[in-house]
């Protein structure tokens, strides 16, 4: 039988933001839900995007948020995150990773390589870091293309869950 591949959700826009549409925080809130364990879900976002973070989002060709990676200047995340993290370093120049999802219905498929890559030509070369998830192979994918483990915090936020602290000085496609 002949599969109608039109017919299958696709992504088709990647790009920077500095605010969302009501519609469009409401999707993320969604996905939030939808793909984190309870406790690791962030219902922080706002409308506009603070000076100094980096927000990239990926569209449905119906204009549907399809995927997102934000990040903030490391030295917030190091104020936010030290507490379970003590040997997360306080001092790098660099962007660290909040928060990266691609929609259920279209991961698998390298969209994941695809929003790294504008996020990359955002952050102009800069450092990025961040607590990578183990259970689903976040950590492990973003180590082949590149990033360096440098140490794991075992039960992050009591979520049961191990997350590697990643440095990424520079990623490959
Ligand atoms: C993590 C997540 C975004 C990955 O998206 P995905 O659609 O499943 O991933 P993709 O199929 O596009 O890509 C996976 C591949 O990208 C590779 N990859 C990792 N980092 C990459 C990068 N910077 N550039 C290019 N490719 C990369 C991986 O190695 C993997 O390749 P492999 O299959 O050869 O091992 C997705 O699983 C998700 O949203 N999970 C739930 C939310 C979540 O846990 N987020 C936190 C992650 S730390």
């Amino acid at each position: 039988m002949e599969q109608n591949s039109s017919k299958q959700p696709n992504i088709d826009t990647v790009r920077a933001v500095n605010s969302f549409t009501d519609e469009e925080l409401h999707q993320i809130i969604e996905m939030e839900h939808e793909l984190f364990p309870v406790g690791l879900q962030d219902f922080s976002y706002e409308k506009e995007i603070p000076k100094g973070n980096v927000a990239v989002v990926a569209y449905c060709p119906e204009g549907k948020v399809a995927g997102y990676v934000f990040a903030v200047p490391h030295h917030e995340a190091h104020a936010q995150f030290r507490s379970v993290d003590p040997l997360m370093p306080e001092a790098m120049d660099a962007h660290y990773i909040q928060s990266i999802a691609i929609r259920r219905d279209l991961q698998g498929r390298g969209y994941f390589g695809k929003l790294m890559k504008k996020f990359l030509e955002e952050t102009n070369g800069r450092a990025i870091t961040m607590h990578a998830r183990v259970s689903n192979n976040c950590s492990v994918g973003m180590q082949k293309h590149g990033a360096t483990h440098v140490h794991s915090v075992e039960n992050w936020f009591d979520s049961g869950e191990k997350f590697d602290y990643l440095i990424i000085e520079k990623l490959s496609e």
